[in-house]
């Protein structure tokens, strides 16, 4: 029989994202209604390993679930990426009575809770990134609200590109992964989408269907470029220089991260904290919650993370048959 949970702890770690309050309340409020009590561990890692640990209640969560950002704040810690910050932070957890601990964020994060779990801490993961580059899942807390947000920039900087007849590329999150800069490029009717994935470097060519549209008498050409690809102001010089078309760079940056998080991330992120409760209820631990294929499902740690992902090719391809 699964050992009696009393205390839940939970944190966030990596890069923030909108919805990460409303997976935190979620896990307070259900273990609160089941007769646990919470421990809300501040900065992440680097927070457990200082002990700023605090006790939550119903109430700290209260008006919490429209708000951007993270309540209980996010760092990146090196010292827990060393075996020894790790059994720190473990007999932090058990200094504390923190029977199970949810753990907010990315792969880097799951490593983390992975090690926690293997030093006999119960632990399980939520999606938390606007990256959308976990492979377990096709959900991630915060990408909705990013790609929105990024969306409706895009749209406003298209109006003053027609306007002036320009060219334009738009900078968008994803250092590693171009799922922003792909569905923001279908959804924003890019002419060109570029994506850390996928892209060759072939400039020539992008040039090529700049000057091809225009003949054409095409009035702007927005390029989405992801951070991964970067160097979005060097290239509008250089497709200024070849086209003889004004270009501009905008890079859209941390606004993408922040904001009012959507319905869809305030639900999906509710969903995934009350399961991580239940999962750490059950006795369950070195499990991440996930949504893939319609179903909220949760996988062992290590079998996450062995898992790939890649840009949909059917999405990139139809990504190209929508330009005209
Ligand atoms: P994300 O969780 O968004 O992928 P990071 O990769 O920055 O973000 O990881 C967040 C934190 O997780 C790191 O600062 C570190 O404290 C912890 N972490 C990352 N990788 C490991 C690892 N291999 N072992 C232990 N902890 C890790
Ligand atoms: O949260 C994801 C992300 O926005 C990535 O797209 C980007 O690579 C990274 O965070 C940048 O985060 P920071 O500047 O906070 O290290």
């Amino acid at each position: 029989m699964a050992k009696e949970v009393k205390t839940i702890g939970v944190l966030t770690s990596g890069g923030d994202a909108p919805g990460m309050n409303a997976a935190i309340r979620a896990v307070v409020r259900t273990a609160i209604n089941k007769g646990m009590s919470v421990k809300g561990i501040m900065r992440g890692y680097a927070g457990l390993l200082q002990e700023e640990i605090v006790d939550m209640d119903g109430t700290s969560v209260a008006d919490t679930i429209g708000r951007g950002g993270t309540i209980l704040y996010t760092a990146r810690c090196p010292e827990f990426m060393m075996e020894e910050g790790q059994k720190k932070g473990a007999d932090i957890c058990r200094k504390h009575g923190i029977d199970g601990l949810v753990v907010i964020g990315g792969d880097g994060s799951y490593r983390g809770a992975g090690k926690l779990s293997a030093l006999g801490i119960n632990t399980v993961g939520l999606p938390g990134t606007i990256d959308l580059d976990i492979a377990c899942t096709d959900y991630t807390i915060g990408f909705d609200t990013a790609i929105n947000t990024a969306m409706e920039a895009i749209d406003k900087v298209r109006d003053t590109s027609t306007s002036h007849e320009r060219c334009s590329i738009i900078e968008v999150m994803g250092r590693h992964a171009g799922y922003i800069a792909l569905w923001c490029g279908i959804a924003n009717g890019a002419e060109d989408i570029l994506l850390p994935e996928r892209y060759d470097g072939n400039e020539q060519m992008l040039i090529n269907r700049i000057i091809e549209n225009r003949k054409r008498g095409k009035k702007h050409h927005i390029i989405i470029n992801a951070e991964g690809i970067g160097h979005s102001a060097s290239m509008a010089r250089r497709i200024e220089a070849a086209t003889g078309i004004e270009t501009r760079a905008t890079i859209l940056g941390y606004m993408q991260r922040g904001g009012a998080p959507t319905c869809k991330d305030r639900m999906y992120a509710s969903i995934m904290g009350a399961k991580a409760v239940e999962l750490l209820c059950m006795g369950k631990t070195n499990r991440v919650v996930a949504h893939k294929h319609g179903e909220f499902l949760d996988f062992d740690i290590q079998e996450a993370l062995n898992m790939k992902k890649d840009i949909p090719e059917d999405q990139y391809e139809i990504s190209k048959m929508l330009v005209r």
